[in-house]
């Protein structure tokens, strides 16, 4: 690929833009642009108020670092170290899954069982990564208590930074263990999971990105399901009567899943749709 005289910040993003979408990665000048503002400490907007001012050779160095590890197959957001979510800025590396558009479906479910979003409620997120869904619905649901779970010490690491770093820390809290071993005699008016959902066996033939993410987030056992037979059969000992369990699940486990929650004795099980149209959270309540 012919390469300009002058490596300006515009002929930087032509020249990333063009070699991701040759690598065939989606929204390759958004990457460019969020790599390259990552470099040069600075807004994508006022990459544009400069458009045409060199880059340093150190900025330069940098950047065709990052650039390498991005066609390597590092998701940007291992490589920023940052993503967002439901508007909440979180801390994310090699240790937590990088939160997905298709999550925000939980986090409009789980506040859509609240009739009073003002009310004080307990909620619990279970297998939490980041911190992701905790922190958006403490933001949702302004006076709740939210206590978050994962199995993964460097996961809970992670997650405290994403409560400190929100400035939630009077209201989320993060503790470490397996499911519902950590809040072992409590009882909740929420529930909500993302749960690891891939077959063990498919996450091999997963992208190279996606592999990156850690295997413990993402295997949901043999059938991939593994985790919706632990959580609808315990989580009714956990919620109060009229409590809620939402759980996110991939495309294709809606009628498995569905079928876990009646065997606990859900009532009103339902179905919702992701923005993409794929069937992907399932909640019902504790009679
Ligand atoms: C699919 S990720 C979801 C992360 C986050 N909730 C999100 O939506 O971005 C699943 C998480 O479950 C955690 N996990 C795996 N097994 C677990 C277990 N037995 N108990 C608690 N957490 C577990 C993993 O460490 C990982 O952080």
């Amino acid at each position: 690929m012919a390469q300009p005289q002058t490596w300006t910040t515009l002929a930087v993003l032509d020249w990333t833009t063009k070699r991701f979408t040759e690598a065939g990665i989606a929204g390759a000048r958004l990457e460019a642009q969020l790599l390259l503002a990552h470099v040069l400490q600075c807004s994508r907007v006022q990459l544009y108020t400069a458009f045409d001012k060199p880059l340093a050779d150190g900025e330069l160095a940098g950047y065709r670092a990052l650039i390498k590890r991005r066609l390597g197959g590092e998701p940007v957001a291992y490589l920023l170290g940052e993503h967002e979510f439901w508007g909440i800025p979180l801390h994310v590396d090699p240790s937590v899954l990088v939160p997905r558009p298709d999550t925000e479906t939980v986090i409009e479910v789980a506040r859509g069982t609240r009739a009073d979003r003002a009310a004080p409620c307990r909620v619990l997120d279970l297998c939490t990564g980041s911190g992701a869904i905790a922190l958006a619905l403490a933001k949702e649901l302004p006076a709740a208590t939210v206590i978050a779970t994962d199995v993964s010490p460097d996961a809970v690491a992670i997650a405290r930074r994403n409560v400190e770093r929100a400035g939630l820390g009077e209201r989320v809290e993060v503790r470490h263990g397996d499911l519902f071993a950590p809040v072992a005699g409590e009882t909740f008016d929420l529930i909500a999971s993302n749960p690891p959902y891939i077959a063990t066996a498919v996450i091999d033939t997963l992208s190279a990105e996606v592999k990156r993410e850690p295997r413990l987030a993402l295997d949901g056992g043999a059938d991939g399901l593994s985790f919706y037979d632990r959580i609808c059969a315990e989580a009714p000992a956990f919620l109060v009567p009229g409590g809620a369990l939402v759980v996110e699940h991939g495309f294709d486990q809606a009628e498995t899943v569905r079928a876990r929650f009646e065997r606990a004795g859900f009532t009103g099980v339902t179905l919702v749709h992701d923005l993409g149209k794929q069937p992907r959270v399932t909640w019902g309540r504790r009679p």
